[in-house]
């Protein structure tokens, strides 16, 4: 038997170029778990042949903020009555005093399946670690070693209670990165104090330099326009030099400051060049839970960061848990609501929004060396039953094929409707 060149090829895929799609259709070549040729026209004969009938073929999605340990939770013991993010807090607090590795493991698998299924390979899930025995840290650290065949997983460290409102949490987080969270969270807005915030904000910078990881912290979440976290953590960026390393999660409070310190801040952010992710499905439904009329949208300055240039990414957040109790883990969910909620409706914005569910995300995580449609990169990428990105997320299009580290992973069938017309 003469060996073939691909294991895979999929025959016309419509493409992006550099930022607009290709007319003109390609074919992929894959072989082991790279993709291995881009042309016209592959020749070379394959184990498998897929046609991708001239759909959009895009790199998978990426979430780039999700708590999965808290997942599948909704109503458990009880349902946040008030929407707030602090009835979800002490909800949570509640139900995590009766957590289970099985338990963890089952939620989070679950998910991490409903997420591959429409296209999601990468995913960034924080992890609450204020729990003394971080039962849900280790749950999520096994399933990312049995899922790594499939699906990359990031596991955030994150602070719930914050680093400061009990003695031994500030040990509990260390004692994650011991034991091997990706990235180290924060979450200075609900310290005891403006103090103790600031200080976990440098807290967090000295742990990521000392077990040299990732930073992502949830930082503003609140509409308190008194709420600047977000400074302090572009200072410290600043200072270290750790800029892409670094992520300021919802900054929701950014929306609500005045326009005078925010054009001020602005330049401190482009110094800083660190990542920013919003939440709009979350953001839109936990703010403005205080407010009157006029009712604020609670989220970040989304389209103004995304035109001063800086990476921008949206993320779930939530599904079906204290905080949000609806949910699919469908990014074009996300994107649809990002546009919305960011009024980023002009054409380049509807695109700009479909980045900030993949490539920008891909960024967010620290990816980009092997993430997208190039030659020699992992051959992970999706055909959706869409003909490009604007289709995508105004119909919010199934995605037919996932293809995982080279492999089908999973295939969806577009369900029919028939028009009966009364017969
Ligand atoms: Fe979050």
């Amino acid at each position: 038997m003469p060996l073939k060149a691909y294991d895979l090829l999929i025959r016309h895929s419509k493409l992006l170029g550099t930022t607009q799609l290709t007319e003109q259709l390609v074919d992929i070549g894959i072989k082991d778990d790279l993709i291995v040729a881009i042309a016209p026209t592959l020749e070379e004969p394959a184990a498998t042949e897929l046609d991708a009938q001239g759909l959009f073929v895009s790199p998978p999605f990426v979430e780039s903020h999700i708590h999965l340990d808290s997942a599948l939770t909704a109503g458990e013991p009880h349902w946040n009555e008030s929407g707030t993010l602090f009835e979800g807090i002490q909800i949570w607090g509640e139900r995590k005093q009766n957590l289970t590795l099985a338990d963890v493991k089952a939620r989070t698998l679950a998910i991490l399946k409903q997420q591959a299924t429409q296209g999601v390979l990468f995913v960034r899930s924080h992890v609450d670690v204020s729990e003394p025995q971080l039962i849900a840290l280790r749950a999520l650290l096994e399933v990312k070693e049995e899922v790594k065949d499939w699906m990359n997983l990031q596991v955030v460290a994150f602070p719930q209670d914050g680093i400061y409102s009990k003695p031994e949490n500030e040990a509990l987080l260390e004692k994650a990165l011991e034991f091997g969270a990706d990235v180290v969270g924060g979450i200075p807005h609900y310290e005891l104090t403006r103090e103790d915030g600031v200080r976990s904000v440098h807290r967090v910078f000295e742990l990521a330099q000392q077990y040299d990881r990732l930073i992502d912290i949830h930082c503003d979440e609140i509409d308190d326009e008194q709420s600047r976290f977000l400074e302090v953590i572009a200072a410290c960026a600043i200072r270290t030099g750790l800029g892409s390393r670094v992520t300021a999660s919802h900054t929701t409070a950014f929306g609500s400051y005045n326009n005078a310190y925010a054009y001020k801040l602005i330049g401190f952010l482009q110094r800083a060049q660190i990542n920013f992710i919003a939440n709009p499905l979350i953001n839109i439904t936990l703010q403005g839970r205080t407010d009157t009329y006029p009712k604020r949208r609670g989220v970040t300055r989304v389209k103004e960061l995304w035109q001063q240039g800086l990476n921008v990414s949206f993320g779930h957040d939530c599904i079906q848990d204290p905080w949000y109790s609806l949910g699919t883990g469908n990014m074009l969910d996300v994107a649809f609501m990002g546009v919305h909620v960011c009024q980023m409706t002009g054409r380049t914005e509807i695109d700009a929004c479909y980045e900030m569910v993949t490539s920008n995300g891909a960024k967010t995580l620290n990816l980009q060396a092997d993430y997208g449609l190039e030659v020699s990169k992992t051959a992970n990428l999706i055909i959706l039953d869409a003909s490009d990105r604007y289709d995508a997320i105004r119909r919010r299009t199934i995605v037919r094929d996932v293809i995982s580290q080279g492999k089908l992973l999973t295939r969806t069938t577009p369900g029919t409707t028939e028009w009966l017309g009364f017969q």
